[in-house]
Order: C-alpha cells, then structure tokens, then sequence
C-alpha cells in the first residue's frame, strides 16, 4: 500500500539512516503541489534551505522561480524537492552512501506526485535518477522517458549564477519541457 504524506514526513522528520542529520538545523522534505504535473529535482540544501527548512529559497531558488515563471508555472503548481533532505557540510556533493540512504524518500515523493515531467537540477539529480553515467553538460537538454515519465536534464540554477552562458540552454532546456506539459495534457 502507499505511505501517505503524513508518514513520509513523519519518516523524513525521524531519518538519521546517514550523518548529515548530525550537523542540520532543519530537514527539507520538499514542498509544492502535491498532485504537480511538474516535479523538480535538485541535489540537497544550501545554507538559506537549511535555516528555513524549504527547498529552493536562497540565490539559486530565487533564479529558478524566475525560470519557473518564464515558462507560466508558479512555484505552488509544481513540487521541488532534492536527492537528499539534509545539508551536506559547505555545500559538498552528496556522498554516494549518503544519497543511497535517502533515495527511498525521493521514490516515495515520485510515487506520491506522479508526475507526467521530471526536470533534474544538475548532475547530482541526474545521476541518482538517470545512472551513474549521467553527464550534465553531454545529457542536458534530451528528454529520457522512463516509466512513463519524461525525465528532462538541465543544469542546476547555481550552474547559470556562475556562467550566465549557461542560461541559453537552460532556456531551451525549460521550453522543452512546457511543450512537453502541453503534449501530455
Ligand atoms: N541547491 C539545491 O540543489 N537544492 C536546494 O534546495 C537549494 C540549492
């Protein structure tokens, strides 16, 4: 039977199945719209994620609400999440067994939303939803379907804060997937 939201929460709240939940302040679950077309996946919390206890709200999240809104979908209509709940110390990529410890949660979100697109943040959401040989730069901007599910790469806003250049492709990237959300109406 599926866990519902309260319990994944509940789960969420009590993990410590690695060490990061030593050192937080906050878990961060996820938020939006539950039943969301739209699910977006990114690598873990930041330092503003961590003291608020959302996803996606320091620079980079203020960036992909803009990016968000550019393709007419707010915040609330979609739901953001990340590979892992907890913030790795100074922004590290996660470990691999730190992201193995928290993938089940990510599944029981992808279960729970349902989705119809997927768009990864970056090369962390990528590897532990597409394979360990996900390239950012090689993979971004080509759909995968798997399951049912158009999974679109791009890279992670924090990416686009360091190399504007980046943004053209991101652009493309998003337009991809709002022609995708029309074709799967
Ligand atoms: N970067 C991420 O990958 N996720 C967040 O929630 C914030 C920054």
């Amino acid at each position: 039977m599926e866990i519902s939201w309260d319990e994944l929460n509940r789960q969420i709240a009590g993990c410590q199945n690695c060490a990061l939940c030593r050192q937080i302040h906050h878990k961060v679950p996820g938020q939006g719209n539950p039943q969301a077309r739209l699910m977006l996946i990114g690598e873990g919390p930041g330092r503003d994620e961590d003291e608020q206890g959302l996803a996606f709200v320091g620079r980079a999240g203020q960036l992909l609400t803009r990016m968000l809104a550019a393709i007419g979908l707010s915040r609330e209509e979609v739901y953001i999440c990340n590979v892992v709940k907890c913030r790795p110390p100074d922004n590290r990529t996660p470990l691999p067994e730190e992201a193995a410890a928290c993938l089940p949660f990510l599944r029981m979100q992808f279960a729970l939303v349902r989705p119809k697109v997927i768009l990864l943040l970056g090369a962390t959401a990528g590897r532990y939803t597409l394979g360990e040989d996900f390239r950012v730069t090689r993979d971004r901007g080509h759909f995968v379907q798997k399951g049912g599910v158009w999974f679109m790469p791009t890279y992670h806003p924090a990416a686009l804060l360091r190399d504007e250049a980046k943004k053209r492709d991101a652009w493309e990237d998003l337009k991809a997937v709002r022609e995708k959300l029309k074709e799967t109406e």
